[in-house]
């Protein structure tokens, strides 16, 4: 089990939480063979047949490599910086050992060991605590002591959002576990905005009794004895827990959940070791995950278990999950878009099982699985889906560089069929690109196999967007580990208030010029926003080198007529100006405005991570528009009209903002679950009504040569479009998500921005046929679109869920698919460095709700003619409520 023991070091221990990179595996060569799939898929059996005959006569001559489309086998990608991994090595001893190492309750983090000037200045209590260490509640972490009640009260003091709420922004808890062993015997309720956060320098244990009563050791949506939740699942927001181990091994086997996780957006797990009974009585899970919209899990390992992970989510994405030992790794009960990355997956009986609901009623809608490692595994993934399987286009699976060592075999069928083929222990065999599904491309327009249309010879993903393994990169939010108190700045104590009243515009400005910046050799300065609401009247300037950090998601709310003249926009943060270099990194952050804000940008991204540095990024960043306390953008003012004709009749004050971020030309930028919303409904009036903002833009991004990475992303909401990548280069997202307003046509996306040519603004009165086309065709056509591309080349979604649920707040547009009429439109004038007879745009697992079209663009073509391709969704991409596409390669 080397693989316990990944290599650490801490070279710069004290500056980082980054180290060591993952060396070039040393995999066997992949031979420069192509072997179309549809040959591949009518021979497999027969060729695995042959092998195992011939492996048992000793023969070892087969080669599994001439799988899949084939990668140019010397290009060792130049590494734009390093892969980042996060250290759960040093925690292990804390799972396998039965005392912890350190004394219970004393840390060295400098979370806990900062003073907490945190306020809540919504929450009627003038003394309500943001931070809690749940020692100062009574728990003990000696692992003999219950510490359930401890726990418990140290999460529900002060008046919070428990069952029967449903939602609110003003009672924020940060909830601190430092290192022991916590004996728990019932669930621990994780209230709606809640962040669950254990010492990264010694993981705490939550250790299920023996007796453990109730069903998850953490619940983030218990259900009452009825069967209702407390929390609608899809409105389950703003949650985080990170840095545990969850040991269900004293438990009888029969029984136990590690997290039950039913939650939408704006939510996280990280850092968790899950660790429970392995053999084949075992019945116990370490997540289990109903249903929910969205969310982010990323850097966790579990251990044993009758399926390590149980998912039900409509998108989701989740990194670097390593498991060892399960009966099956991850159960997908259902899904609509699902992006696997960095998956580890070690002596399990099924990797991932995408089979529920059988060959004619398909659960899976598709699932992503990227730069994976499967290994000492029977069934790599599990599917029923058939040629004649129902829905027709469920089951998409799209599967790029996976590697596969001792998998009996890589892709099972129904009824045990060898879809793909396996290979023998000890060897490691890679899988540049395989799928099962459709695809479309300028010479398949019509959709065929999808492998079909992937069928080339080159690496199409630039070295740019790579670690040094070739896996495109990843790195993971920064927790300042080894950073003493000291280095963190409270915004706080140096004079900003975060009251939401107070003008904190020149405190911030000051705190961050003195404090960012870092000269060359010094030690950083991070930059602490205590919990609170910093009103801002003028724009921010963050300068390269700087580090900001909130406690929970601290608030900067834009306010003033600053920000409120569309005819001249002003950005609230300005990220670097054009052409600056060096590190910012943000997290758990949240932007905001106050209404009316119709000039305001919430960020413009302009720094460039020098080469060979960590990039830049921003993780667990929310931006929240609308819909909560302080923002002035609320009901009963900015309550849903549907029956009023509101065009154009635009309430002015309910206009939220110009654009949320803006990518600048020269910027590159890591993105890690960002939640970037302009509200459809209120968080916090008691109803939650639906309300009506207009924000004029969601992102733009202009980045000239990128990268940047876009992971569990989201943008919705928003008047023009959600996404719009104009001549930028080398992008990735996975997985991204929108939804397109719900008053849209009441007012048409004509109203009320008028187009800038300058920010790239799409024209829908031109491109939809002016104001003598008939008013059906003008209400499905002027709508925002989900994703936008003009001029650019690179561009890599894996998974991209962009939904139209809507007509005026009516959802009866759904089924016939005319809430909308294309979600997607590409405009390309450019020819990719590396492919150049393409732009090399790749969207994988493209999956949309409502609308008629589910991508349009004009065919490439030598004779100059404007052949219009539109992916219709009725054209056998049905997959139950939603519509799939597992490939669009242009
Ligand atoms: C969520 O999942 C549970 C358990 O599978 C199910 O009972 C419930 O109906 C689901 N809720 C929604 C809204 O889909
Ligand atoms: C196969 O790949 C794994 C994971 O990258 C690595 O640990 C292992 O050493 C490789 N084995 C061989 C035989 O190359
Ligand atoms: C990443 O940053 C850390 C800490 O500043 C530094 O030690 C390391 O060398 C950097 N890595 C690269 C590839 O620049
Ligand atoms: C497309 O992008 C390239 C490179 O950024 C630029 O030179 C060119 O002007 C752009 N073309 C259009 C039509 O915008």
């Amino acid at each position: 089990m080397d693989n316990y023991h990944r290599r650490r070091s801490y070279s710069d221990a004290e500056e980082s939480d980054v180290s060591g990179s993952e060396s070039s595996s040393s995999q066997s060569k992949i031979m420069n063979t192509r072997v179309r799939m549809y040959t591949m898929l009518t021979v497999g059996t027969i060729l695995c047949y042959m092998y195992y005959g011939y492996q048992s006569s000793g023969f070892r001559g087969y080669q599994y490599e001439i799988f899949g489309t084939v990668g140019t086998p010397n290009a060792v990608p130049a590494p734009h910086t390093t892969v980042v991994e996060v250290d759960v090595t040093k925690t292990l001893s804390t799972v396998f050992e039965a005392a912890p190492t350190s004394t219970p309750g004393k840390t060295d983090f400098w979370l806990a060991n900062v003073e907490h000037r945190g306020l809540a200045p919504y929450h009627a209590d003038k003394k309500y605590q943001v931070f809690r260490n749940v020692f100062d509640f009574g728990a003990k972490g000696d692992g003999v002591t219950d510490d359930t009640a401890a726990i418990n009260a140290a999460i529900r003091a002060g008046e919070r959002c428990g069952e029967g709420c449903d939602s609110s922004t003003i009672s924020p808890a940060l909830v601190f576990f430092p290192p022991g062993r916590y004996l728990v015997s019932a669930p621990i309720v994780a209230l709606y905005y809640t962040q669950l956060v254990g010492d990264p320098l010694d993981l705490p244990v939550l250790l299920a009794s023996k007796d453990f009563g109730g069903w998850a050791v953490v619940d983030t949506d218990p259900y009452d004895p009825p069967g209702r939740n407390w929390y609608i699942n899809q409105n389950n927001f703003f949650r985080a827990i990170r840095n545990f181990v969850i040991d269900l091994t004293l438990m009888d086997p029969s029984s136990g959940v590690g997290i039950h996780h039913q939650v939408a957006q704006a939510t996280s797990i990280y850092n968790v070791i899950f660790k429970m009974h392995d053999g084949e009585n075992t019945k116990q899970r370490g997540i289990f995950m109903d249903n929910g919209s969205g969310g982010f899990l990323s850097s966790l390992k579990f251990y044993g278990g009758d399926c390590g992970a149980f998912f039900g989510n409509q998108q989701f994405t989740t990194l670097n999950l390593e498991f060892y030992n399960c009966k099956t790794a991850i159960y997908m009960n259902w899904d609509w878009v699902w992006l696997l990355k960095s998956i580890k997956i070690h002596d399990c009986g099924i990797g991932i099982d995408i089979s529920n609901g059988g060959p004619d009623d398909i659960h899976t809608g598709s699932v992503l699985l990227l730069d994976s490692y499967i290994e000492n595994t029977d069934i790599a993934i599990k599917t029923f889906r058939t040629k004649d399987s129902k829905p027709p286009a469920a089951g998409t699976l799209v599967i790029q560089n996976l590697k596969i060592s001792g998998v009996k075999t890589t892709v099972s069928g129904w009824n045990e069929e060898e879809i793909f083929g396996g290979n023998e222990r000890g060897r490691n065999t890679t899988i540049p690109f395989w799928g099962h599904g459709k695809g479309y491309s300028d010479h398949i327009p019509q959709g065929g196999d999808i492998n079909v249309v992937a069928d080339e010879t080159v690496d199409a993903i630039p070295a740019a967007m790579k670690d040094a393994a070739g896996k495109i990169l990843e790195r993971p939010r920064p927790l300042y580990r080894h950073i003493v108190p000291d280095r963190f700045v409270s915004v706080r104590a140096a004079g900003a208030v975060g009251d939401g009243v107070a003008d904190d515009t020149a405190a911030i400005q000051e705190i961050i010029s003195a404090n960012g910046n870092t000269p060359a050799g010094q030690k950083k300065k991070i930059i602490f926003f205590d919990y609170g609401v910093y009103r801002v009247t003028q724009t921010i300037y963050v300068p390269p080198n700087t580090y900001i950090v909130g406690e929970m998601w601290s608030v900067i709310m834009s306010s003033g007529s600053f920000f409120n003249d569309a005819k001249n926009p002003k950005p609230l943060f300005l990220v670097g100006k054009s052409g600056e270099e060096g590190i910012v990194e943000i997290s758990d952050m949240l932007f905001q405005t106050q209404g009316p804000a119709a000039g305001a940008i919430l960020m413009e991204w302009n720094i460039r991570s020098p080469q060979g540095q960590n990039v830049s990024g921003m993780w667990d960043v929310h931006f929240r528009v609308g819909g909560s306390e302080g923002t002035n953008l609320q009901s009963p003012k900015c309550i849903k009209k549907p029956d009023d004709q509101v065009d154009p009749k635009i309430d002015d004050d309910c206009v939220s903002a110009f654009m949320l971020l803006h990518i600048g030309k020269t910027a590159s930028l890591m993105m890690e679950n960002m939640w970037i919303w302009t509200s459809d409904h209120d968080l916090d009036a008691p109803k939650h009504e639906q309300i009506t903002i207009y924000t004029g833009r969601g992102l733009l991004c202009e980045a000239e040569l990128g990268p940047v990475w876009m992971y569990g992303h989201a943008v919705e909401h928003n008047v023009l479009y959600n996404y719009q990548l104009a001549n930028a280069k080398n992008i990735f997202m996975g997985v991204i998500q929108t939804e397109t307003p719900y008053y849209q046509s009441n007012p048409r996306a004509i109203q009320p921005f008028a187009p800038v040519a300058e920010y790239f603004d799409p024209d829908f009165e031109a491109a939809c046929g002016g104001a003598d086309a008939p008013k059906e065709k003008l209400s499905m056509c002027q709508k925002s679109w989900g994703l936008r591309i003009l001029n650019s080349t690179d561009v890599f979604a894996f998974g991209a869920g962009l939904y139209s649920f809507f007509e005026n707040y009516k959802t009866d547009c759904i089924a016939k698919r005319e809430c909308q009429e294309t979600m997607v439109t590409i405009d390309r004038d450019r020819k990719s460095d590396v492919v150049s007879s393409r732009s090399n745009i790749w969207l994988m697992g493209l999956v949309t709700i409502g609308t008629q079209n589910m991508a349009s663009w004009v065919k490439d073509s030598e004779e100059n003619e404007q052949v219009v391709v539109n992916v219709a969704a009725l054209d056998g991409n049905g997959a139950g409520f939603t519509d799939n596409v597992g490939l669009i390669l242009l």
